[in-house]
């Protein structure tokens, strides 16, 4: 589910507040985390000298702005890679990065079913006494 601020509507608090509200979702939910493809929008405009590798890398420390991946930075998501061939806009010459935000509330449940079945059960067979001591 893509999500999307009107530029004119931009660095206003409303995409903060969508991304908290998928936040909120997840939360309730128990789930791990979300998952989603960032544009670093504003690429193209230094992509002629500097390559997405540094310029990712520059964003994450904070020493260069992109109007939309440092946002979603600030929100918390943490960059896991990058995305070739992503998208045909060109603003970010084509690339996507992963982010991911990782759910800090998420609790594994405990299972209500027993475990499957391990492939190998141990076998444990019963030998019956004999019922009449033997005799030589
Ligand atoms: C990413 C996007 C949703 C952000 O929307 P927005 O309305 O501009 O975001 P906000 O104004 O709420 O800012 C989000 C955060 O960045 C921070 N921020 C905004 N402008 C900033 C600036 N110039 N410098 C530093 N931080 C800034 C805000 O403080 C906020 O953090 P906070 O909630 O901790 O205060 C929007 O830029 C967008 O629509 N991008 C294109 C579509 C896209 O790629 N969507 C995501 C994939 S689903």
């Amino acid at each position: 589910m893509d999500s999307v601020v009107l530029s004119d509507y931009r660095s206003q608090g409303v995409g903060g507040k969508l991304i908290d509200a998928r936040y909120d979702v997840i939360r309730k939910l128990n789930l791990r985390g979300l998952v989603a493809g960032s544009i670093p929008i504003d690429y193209s405009k230094v992509a002629n000298h500097v390559t997405i590798e540094q310029y990712v890398r520059d964003v994450i420390a904070g020493t260069r702005f992109d109007t939309n991946l440092s946002k979603q930075l600030r929100k918390g998501f943490k960059v896991h890679g990058l995305i070739p061939n992503y998208t045909t806009e060109t603003s970010c010459g084509g690339y996507g990065v992963e982010i991911v935000w990782d759910n800090p509330d998420y609790r594994p449940l405990r299972r209500a079913y027993p475990a499957a079945v391990p492939a190998r059960m141990p076998v444990i067979r019963q030998v019956p006494a004999p019922l009449m001591p033997r005799t030589a």
